[in-house]
């Protein structure tokens, strides 16, 4: 059974002209973290609130854990969660009331809800500010709240959509950590992030979604087998002939003093040697989803809309 499966799902909002999302077939299994890549407006925060029974599709078929989105959706909202792109929390209400609370509507007992409150504000380093108003918080404990609420729930599939935005490095950490025993607690997890180094550490499969469609998908080293070198070197431009560079792999050319060169271990001692006798900067590391990322989706930026 999957956790989701999407079949040719499309949505045009009301007064568009243009697809958000079009034809978007994927199965996510349970127990998996699954995260949704794409450039902004690519149809991310639409597919997910779809799912989340935020939003209805224009067409297509959903089900969720097997039970149709559609006729079934007050079933699924009771095994749900979602973080959404832009929630806020009540200004009104302290940290603890918003998960204590949240939890206790969601049927909980009481002793069970403190205890769970306790346990995810403190990992969330909001304990000591738990009975401050949301109103006199940070921008960034006020996202941490909305990531407490769904943590705390036991629902079976989480929906965090963009769950670390505006998070500091130690914040978002403690996310991810979050984020990571829910998946061993058997919980399915549907994540969207412009993170990259996010959705390498967290992912299990991916789909990379460009203007509405997907265009890319698999597990993480399915998704990093996009660029067939496996290794990056930076090296400054200045100087280096970029055609000799082009005899040892792909050159990318993003505008600034140093160039990208995809290539092979093989080549490394014969790049470098080139560096060190022009005294040049010169730097290698593994190729990252950053890379796939930006060769997928990045090369396009000028092309006109598939569909209109
Ligand atoms: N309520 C709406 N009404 C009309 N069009 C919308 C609405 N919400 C989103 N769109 C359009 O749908 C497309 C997809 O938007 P969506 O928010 O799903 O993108 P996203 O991938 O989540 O982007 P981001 O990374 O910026 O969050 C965009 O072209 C956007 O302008
Ligand atoms: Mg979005």
């Amino acid at each position: 059974m999957s956790a989701v499966e999407a079949v040719k799902v499309t949505k045009k909002y009301k007064g568009s002209l243009s697809f958000a999302i079009k034809n978007i077939s994927l199965e996510i299994e349970p127990g998996r973290i699954f995260t949704l890549l794409g450039r902004n407006g690519a149809g991310k925060t639409t597919f997910v609130r779809i799912c989340a029974t935020q939003l209805l599709p224009t067409s297509g078929i959903i089900k969720i854990f097997e039970d149709d989105l559609i006729k079934d959706t007050e079933k699924i909202r009771n095994y749900i969660s979602i973080v959404p792109q832009e929630g806020r929390p009540l200004r009104a209400l302290t940290p603890w009331d918003h998960v204590y609370y949240w939890l206790r509507i969601r049927g909980v007992n009481k002793n069970e809800s403190s205890i769970r409150a306790t346990k995810v504000l403190q990992e969330f380093e909001l304990y000591d500010v738990r009975n401050r108003l949301a109103m006199y918080l940070s921008g960034g404990m006020k996202q941490k709240i909305l990531v407490a609420m769904a943590m705390a729930t036991d629902s079976k599939l989480l929906f965090l959509d963009e769950p670390t935005i505006g998070l500091d490095p130690v914040s978002r950490r403690q996310i991810w950590k979050a984020i990571k025993e829910k998946k061993e607690s058997g919980t399915t997890i549907l994540l969207t992030t412009h993170y990259m180094d996010e959705a390498e550490q967290l992912s299990d499969d991916i789909v990379i979604i460009d203007k509405g469609v997907i265009i890319s998908q698999g597990t993480l080293s399915d998704i990093r087998k996009n660029i067939k070198e496996n290794i990056k070197v930076e090296i400054s431009k200045s100087g280096v002939d970029s055609e000799v560079l082009k005899s040892y792999g792909t050159v990318i050319d993003s505008g600034t003093d140093i160039l990208k060169l995809f290539t092979f271990e093989s080549n490394i001692q014969e790049l470098s040697a080139i560096a060190i006798k022009k005294n040049f900067f010169f730097k290698v590391s593994p190729i990252t989803l950053d890379d796939v990322f930006v060769s997928l989706v990045g090369a396009e930026a000028n092309s006109p809309d598939q569909f209109t």
